[in-house]
Order: C-alpha cells, then sequence, then structure tokens
C-alpha cells in the first residue's frame, strides 16, 4: 500500500523512477556555451486588431474627432426619444482648428428638462462600466446664438434608461471652448452595454469637437493605458518594445506612413491617419507615448523608422530624393535621445520627459523584401551612414534577414542585426526548432527575429473564413512557438531579440483583422493565449548563460540557460508528442539540489483560452523532488516545461 502511495506521489511531481530505457538529455554545466542575451525576449507591436485604439491605449470614444468618415459620424448617433427630437451631422464648416478640419452639429428642435436630446457614442464596443470608477469626460463645443447649454456628459445604458454617471458643464458661448469633467460611479455592476451621451434639455444648436472619455489609466497617465492590459505586458517581463510596425509603419501609400511629428503634443494638434489595416488611427498613442509604454515596462524602444517604401509598392528613389526622410529618422532619433536643450529634445522634454531614453537599435524600413524595385540596398546604405554618422553607438537593423535570397539582402554594407519574421505551421517550427540556426555564421550580423507565430491551420491570417475560428492560437499552436523558443534560447548569442506578433486583438466582433494573436480582450476584460503563457514562463525563467543541451532518441527539445548569479538552472522541454516523454537528465559540471520546481503548460492540442473561460489552459507548479544527475522527468503529452533547478 504504501510503495503504491509513494508511486502516487512520484508520478504526481513528475518524476519516474530510473528505467535505463527513457532517452537522454545531456546538459554541460561546466562552462556556458555563451552569453543568453539580454534583450532577448521582448513585444513587437503595431496598430493592428484595434491594438491601440480600443485597446491598450485607454481612450473610450471611437472617431472623437469625427475624422473616421468624411460622409457621417461613424459611431455617433442622435439621442432622441419620447417628447424630444435631435439631429446630428458631419460639419466641416465650422472646423476645430485646420488639424481637426470638422465638427459635430448638433440641433436639437425639442427637449425639456427629463426629455433630454443630443448625440451618442457607442465606444470601442461598448463603453466600460465598472463600479466606483472616476472617468473624465473632455470635449470642446460652441453654441449658436441664444444657446448657452447647460450640457449634460453621462455614461448611460445604450437605451439611455439608466444613468451610471452624469455631470454638468455651462457657458458655451459661440467661440470654441474646452471643457472637462469627472464623471463617478457608484455600487454598479460591470457592463459594456453603455454609451457616452452629451445632451441638453432645451431646443438649440451646439457643435462638438474632440470629444473624449477616460477610465482610471496605468498610473494615471493622462491620455495613458488601460492598466489591465499592460499589466499583462508587463507580466511579460520583455526587455524591448518594437514599434510602430509592422506594416503600420509603412502604411499603404506613402502618405499614410506613420509620420511622428503629426503625433506629438496635444490631441487638437494630431490630425490621425489612415492604417494599413482598415482603420483610421487617432494617433493619441504617438511616439511620446510609445516611448512612455516602454518605461513602464523597463523595457528598450526598438525604433522602427520609415524608410521611403510603403505597402502597395511606392517607394522613394535612393539620394536626394530619400534626404528629408532621413532627416526626419536623425531628427526622430533625437527626439528620443536627444539633450533636453537639442531642438527635438525640447519638445520630449517639453511633453513631460526631460531625460533622454536609452536607445540602441534603429530598424530602418518594415520587410523591405516586398520592395520590387531593388532600391532597398541603397536606401539602407544612406540611412546607415546618417545614423552612424551622427549616432555611432547605433545598432541598425535592416529588414531582409537570411530567410530571403542574397538578391534582396542588402549587400552594399554588412547591417549590424538582420530581422527574420517567421509565421509558420506547427510542423515548420517543429522542424526549424532543430538546428536552423547552426548553421549561421557567427560572423555574420546578429539577428532580430522581429516578427514570429505559429499557426495550427494553414498561414492564411487574412482569410475571411478565417474569422470563425478563435482570435488566439490553441495550446497546439503554443507547443509549435515553445519549441521555436528553445532554437532561439539556444542560439542566443546569434539571435539577440525576438518578439510574437500580433501581440493584441480586440476580440469583439468585426475588431480584428489578423490571426491568431497573443493576448485577447474586449472593453471590460482581458485574458492570454497559451501561447502568452508559454513565452511568459519562458521570458521569466532565463538567466544569463546558454548551456550545452544535447537529446539523443527523443522528440523532446530542449533548451538549458543558468542565471549566474544565483546558479539556478532553467531547463525547457517541449513535448509535442500525444504520449508522455520520459527523459534522463543527466547533468555535469554542477551538483544538483534534490528539490526544485516544475512550471508545466499542458492539455488537449485543440484548447484555447478565450474571453469567456481565460483560464482554461494555464501553467501550473509543482515542487520536483529527488533530483540528481540522471534523474528522470516525464514531460506530459502536448505539455511545455520550465524546470528550475537549484545547484550548490
Ligand atoms: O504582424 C502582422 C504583419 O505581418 C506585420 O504588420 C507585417 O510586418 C507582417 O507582414
Amino acid at each position: 500500500m504504501k510503495r503504491v502511495f509513494l508511486l502516487a506521489v512520484a508520478l504526481t511531481l513528475g518524476v519516474t523512477f530510473p528505467r535505463a530505457a527513457a532517452p537522454v538529455i545531456t546538459i554541460d554545466a561546466s562552462t556556458p556555451a555563451g552569453k543568453v542575451s539580454p534583450l532577448l525576449y521582448g513585444l513587437m507591436t503595431e496598430e493592428i486588431n484595434h491594438a491601440y485604439d480600443g485597446g491598450l491605449y485607454a481612450e473610450l470614444i471611437q472617431n472623437r474627432a469625427f475624422l473616421d468618415n468624411a460622409a457621417s459620424p461613424a459611431h455617433w448617433s442622435a439621442v432622441h426619444g419620447d417628447g424630444s427630437a435631435a439631429a446630428i451631422a458631419l460639419d466641416p464648416g465650422q472646423p476645430l482648428n485646420a488639424t481637426i478640419a470638422t465638427s459635430l452639429r448638433v440641433d436639437v428642435t425639442q427637449a425639456s428638462s427629463g426629455r433630454a436630446a443630443g448625440a451618442a457614442n457607442d465606444g470601442y464596443w461598448g463603453i466600460p462600466v465598472k463600479p466606483n470608477t472616476r472617468y473624465r469626460a473632455s470635449f470642446f463645443a460652441k453654441a449658436a446664438s441664444g444657446m448657452a447649454g447647460p450640457i449634460t456628459a453621462a455614461i448611460e445604458s445604450e437605451d439611455g434608461k439608466t444613468t451610471y454617471a452624469s455631470a454638468r458643464v455651462s457657458g458655451l458661448t459661440q467661440a470654441w471652448k474646452p471643457f472637462d469633467v469627472a464623471l463617478s460611479t457608484s455600487g454598479v455592476a460591470p457592463t459594456a452595454k453603455a454609451r457616452f451621451a452629451l445632451t441638453v434639455d432645451r431646443p438649440g444648436t451646439f457643435w462638438l469637437s474632440l470629444v473624449s472619455l477616460f477610465p482610471p489609466t496605468y498610473k494615471n497617465q493622462p491620455n495613458g493605458f488601460r492598466p489591465d492590459l499592460l499589466q499583462m505586458l508587463i507580466d511579460m517581463k520583455p526587455k524591448f518594445l518594437r514599434f510602430p510596425g509592422g506594416n503600420y509603419l509603412e502604411g499603404d501609400q506613402i502618405a499614410d506612413r506613420f509620420e511622428w511629428k503629426k503625433t506629438l503634443g496635444p490631441l487638437s494638434d494630431r490630425p490621425g491617419h489612415m492604417a494599413p489595416w482598415s482603420y483610421r488611427s487617432s494617433d493619441g498613442l504617438g511616439l511620446y507615448e510609445f516611448l512612455l509604454w516602454a518605461e513602464h515596462m523597463n523595457a528598450e524602444p526598438i525604433l522602427a523608422v520609415y524608410a521611403g517604401y510603403s505597402l502597395k509598392g511606392a517607394y522613394v528613389k535612393p539620394g536626394p530624393d530619400l534626404e528629408p526622410y532621413v532627416q526626419d529618422a536623425l531628427d526622430e532619433i533625437e527626439y528620443v535621445t536627444g539633450p533636453a536643450s537639442s531642438r527635438w529634445g525640447a519638445l520630449r522634454a517639453k511633453a513631460g520627459h526631460p531625460a533622454p531614453f536609452t536607445l540602441t537599435y534603429v530598424e530602418v524600413g518594415n520587410e523591405d523584401f516586398f520592395d520590387r524595385s531593388g532600391s532597398y540596398d541603397q536606401r539602407f546604405v544612406q540611412f546607415n551612414a546618417a545614423i552612424k554618422a551622427r549616432y555611432p553607438h547605433i545598432q541598425v537593423i535592416s529588414t531582409v534577414g537570411f530567410e530571403h535570397p542574397e538578391s534582396q539582402r542588402v549587400r552594399s554594407v554588412t547591417p549590424d542585426v538582420v530581422d527574420e519574421h517567421y509565421y509558420k505551421t506547427v510542423e515548420g517550427f517543429l522542424k526549424a526548432a532543430r538546428g536552423q540556426y547552426d548553421k549561421y555564421d557567427r560572423k555574420g550580423p546578429k539577428v532580430f527575429v522581429g516578427e514570429w507565430g505559429a499557426y495550427e491551420t494553414p498561414f492564411e491570417p487574412w482569410n475571411p473564413r478565417s474569422r470563425g475560428e478563435a482570435p488566439t492560437p490553441n495550446m497546439r499552436a503554443a507547443i509549435g512557438d515553445a519549441a521555436w523558443m528553445t532554437e532561439m534560447e539556444r542560439n542566443s548569442d546569434l539571435v539577440i531579440m525576438h518578439g510574437y506578433a500580433p501581440l493584441l486583438v480586440n476580440v469583439s466582433p468585426g475588431a480584428r483583422q489578423w490571426r491568431p494573436n497573443l493576448i485577447g480582450y474586449d472593453a471590460l476584460r482581458v485574458y492570454g493565449s497559451p501561447s502568452y503563457h508559454a513565452i511568459k514562463l519562458f521570458a521569466t525563467h532565463l538567466g544569463d548563460e546558454i548551456l550545452t543541451a544535447r537529446a539523443a532518441d527523443t522528440d523532446v527539445l530542449v533548451s538549458v540557460t543558468r542565471d549566474s548569479r544565483s546558479r539556478r538552472m532553467f531547463v525547457k522541454l517541449v513535448n509535442p508528442g500525444s504520449a508522455a516523454a520520459p527523459v534522463q537528465l543527466d547533468v555535469s559540471g554542477a551538483a544538483l539540489r534534490p528539490t526544485g520546481t516544475a512550471l508545466v503548460l499542458a492539455g488537449d492540442p485543440q484548447e484555447t483560452n478565450s474571453i469567456e473561460a481565460p483560464e482554461r489552459v494555464a501553467p501550473k507548479q509543482s515542487r520536483v523532488t529527488g533530483i540528481t544527475s540522471g534523474f528522470t522527468y516525464t514531460v506530459p503529452p502536448n505539455g511545455i516545461v520550465v524546470l528550475t533547478l537549484e545547484t550548490r
């Protein structure tokens, strides 16, 4: 009976009794095989799937500047009903200024106390109402003669019958005036079935511009971030933030590129722009906010500068035509890193950050292998020379890696780093994880895997047929992702940074353009996919030394790293098979302590997480005992394991 009990305990802890049959993984802990790149795990980000507007950027009003659609005020509706009447329309004849070149005209023809009329916004798939929460509403308003308000600002149910929070402003004049008011909810039940309304209780005409509503933001930063979402990112302990894209950097046409200078300053100076993923960006999350975002995460910015190529094929000829774009990039670097006394550094200081940000890597463009004109080589040369001349310490990244033919790569100079992108099936990653980077020349450029992600199905991220599928990957995809991470970790002397893409998805109907994505959310809730958990596990158990680990006669993939200070070893094991996989861990060069921990992410390969079931697939922690060199550990089927082994 006692033996049966002990056997059960041992199996629960993942320890099996040494049997000669288990395939052996040998780990050499005597001398590190290399240094783990200090920036290995980071985040790739861009405006896609309503990642910022309707996502991380906490603004709750969709189409706040009325510029999203030139024909009608999208996401706005007239508020009227029994005993009240109103009509709304865009009015380019009453612009706020040259940047926000239109406004919303509200004609209230019938209204009285208790029968208000005006305009309402439906938010980003609802306005999230939370209990005991203070919101900040702001807007510009002006009125026709005879109308002075007051305007009631309210967060209310979709049908207007329930008011969750409201406040009044008065003193409208015939000139534009800013209004700012706090709205506080009481102990209401959370809901996103709500709207934001601006109404009056008497007939008259008024105009609205730049209508904004913010919930509490991360660290109360004005114009800041949604705390729950940012916390998910902070928990991943990313070491870098690659921004602003991705295709979002380039835009469909040159005029649609990310023009960083137009993303600075007060919101009334930011026109926003058409983004390549089928909707307009408010640019509320502009260059300054990207930098604060990186800082909140304790991560380094990896700045991608527009390099004269846009998605639909237009490009700027290298030479004099490209000079203004090169200058723009130099100005941008000065904005990020220059002293407060410099021209562009002064603007950053004025925004509230006198201290320069650290910037080591600048990426020139995005996926320039799509530029069939062959201009990238010389465009890169021009940017590279200008950046190096002014900022010799900056490492310049080319967007064409070794996965592309030599004819498409930069040949006239050797880039410091090349960016490789891999969107592959799980099988594709399992294959690549068996030595892709062993073949790379260690004397050549370093590698940044700036975008990667495994697919359960063939690669068809934009295919409308895939819209019925989950927006985030399943457990099987996480296996492909984890396998690929073992390859990048083992080779992190060469692969200095990597980031999954896309990072964020608003899962509301119609909000996404791509699948799968790492983190899903709606107006109220957020969850991590199995791949999110896998990346977080790997990134938070890393250390600084690569140890050589060799697996024989097993499909289990392995990567071993160590923290040189604590001497703690991290053994990552990935079992892509549908049967449990015992492996014998032979460790030389270190004395193991008998107990350690296992973090295990495993389950049905088809299983995934969702808004309704956010933790269906989540890591489980257990104690592992009986550890000694030669001990056998059983990796569960479809399992990802991080073993932390203590050494003496
Ligand atoms: O991650 C989505 C897109 O994939 C990126 O914008 C682009 O760089 C790549 O093609």
